[in-house]
């Protein structure tokens, strides 16, 4: 009898923890999207899918840019029935490929008049390389973004006003960028362990960040506005790659800590949505409000300087 007790009290201790402090914000603008056009980079799974579906239902357009043509077409089905929307297309794109990337925004820029909202969220944790050669988390979570965000520019501008938000993660706190390994290796570092493997993860993330921060100041005068996030802690397939050691020890973690893919997509929502925080274009979110970064993070020199070093790694003038 008592043990049933027990288990009972647990199980509301959960419930409440899970509801009042796991859950977090809810993005809770009402806006609607009818006539709008919205692009979310990796949207085949994740957190990515869960926005696509949301924003699909508020009316916009939304183009799924996926890697996999099998994986981003079942994700199409998918979104379209959830959003119970027709207004939803699917675009290859592979972010490690800068010339996946160039051909992706020529594909858009001549079948799409508008762009809007760019939702930058595709993302890796994964060893390797990229199609360029370049290490596999700062060419995917940075540099394909970067290229990408540069040609869809001057549409975002005509579109005014329009935003881009870019899906970084409280990771980016334990990052620091490495310009030396960056031009002698095209990597962030060197190393393959598991440690190092977080190492990159979190560099690649403080690069979103420090992008944002320079971004904004570009983009000053214009009506395009630009944001970075933490989406929390969620269950998703970004750690597919992890070892089996390192799944066990966070399944537990997972099952208390972390949110679904649904609370997982509200603060991109959030920035991608909410009427009145222009002024706060260039700054780093968390549970769907604006917090402050350490130094590192809005670095002004480390910022132009990975803004220079990636345009001359993408060829950009
Ligand atoms: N989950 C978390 O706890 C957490 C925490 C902080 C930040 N984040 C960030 O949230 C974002 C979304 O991640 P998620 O958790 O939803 O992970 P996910 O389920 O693994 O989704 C990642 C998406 O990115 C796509 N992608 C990977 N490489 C790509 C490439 N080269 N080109 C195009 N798309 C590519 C994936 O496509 P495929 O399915 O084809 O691989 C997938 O659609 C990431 O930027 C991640 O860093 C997540
Ligand atoms: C998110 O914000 C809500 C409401 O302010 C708060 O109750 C919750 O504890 C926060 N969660 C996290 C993880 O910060
Ligand atoms: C988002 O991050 C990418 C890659 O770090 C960068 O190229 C892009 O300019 C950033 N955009 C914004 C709005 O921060
Ligand atoms: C990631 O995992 C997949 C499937 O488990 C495997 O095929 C692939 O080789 C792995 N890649 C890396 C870089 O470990």
């Amino acid at each position: 009898m008592c043990g049933l007790c027990l288990l009972l009290c647990f199980v509301v201790v959960f419930y409440i923890f899970h509801h009042f402090v796991v859950k977090g914000k809810k993005c809770t603008s009402k806006v609607k999207l009818h006539g709008k056009t919205v692009i979310v980079t990796g949207s085949n799974t994740g957190i990515g899918k869960t926005t696509a579906i949301d924003l699909a239902q508020r009316g916009a357009r939304v183009i799924l840019a996926c890697r996999s043509k099998q994986r981003g077409e079942a994700a199409l089905q998918e979104v379209r029935r959830e959003s119970g929307s027709n207004q939803v297309v699917f675009m290859q794109l592979d972010l490690g490929s800068l010339k996946s990337v160039r051909s992706f925004a020529e594909t858009f820029l001549k079948s799409e008049p508008r762009l809007d909202i760019l939702i930058n969220n595709a993302g890796v944790y994964m060893q390797g390389r990229t199609e360029d050669g370049f290490g596999l988390m700062f060419g995917v979570n940075h540099l394909g973004h970067f290229l990408l965000t540069n040609l869809l520019l001057d549409r975002l501008k005509e579109c005014g006003p329009s935003r881009i938000v870019n899906v970084s993660s409280l990771a980016h706190n334990f990052g620091k960028i490495d310009f030396d390994c960056l031009n002698s290796h095209k990597t962030l570092r060197i190393g393959t362990s598991n440690t190092e493997a977080f190492k990159i993860y979190s560099d690649s993330k403080l690069c979103n960040v420090l992008f944002t921060h320079e971004l904004a100041k570009r983009l000053q005068g214009t009506s395009v506005t630009c944001y970075s996030l933490h989406p929390g802690a969620i269950t998703t397939e970004l750690t597919r790659n992890a070892s089996f050691f390192s799944k066990i020890i966070l399944q537990p973690v997972k099952l208390f800590l972390f949110k679904n893919v649904v609370q997982g997509s509200q603060t991109t929502l959030h920035c991608a949505l909410q009427e009145g925080i222009e002024h706060l274009s260039g700054r780093y979110f968390s549970n769907c409000t604006v917090r402050e970064l350490y130094a590192k993070a809005k670095d002004d020199a480390a910022a132009k300087k990975l803004w220079e070093i990636s345009e001359r790694f993408c060829g950009l003038p």
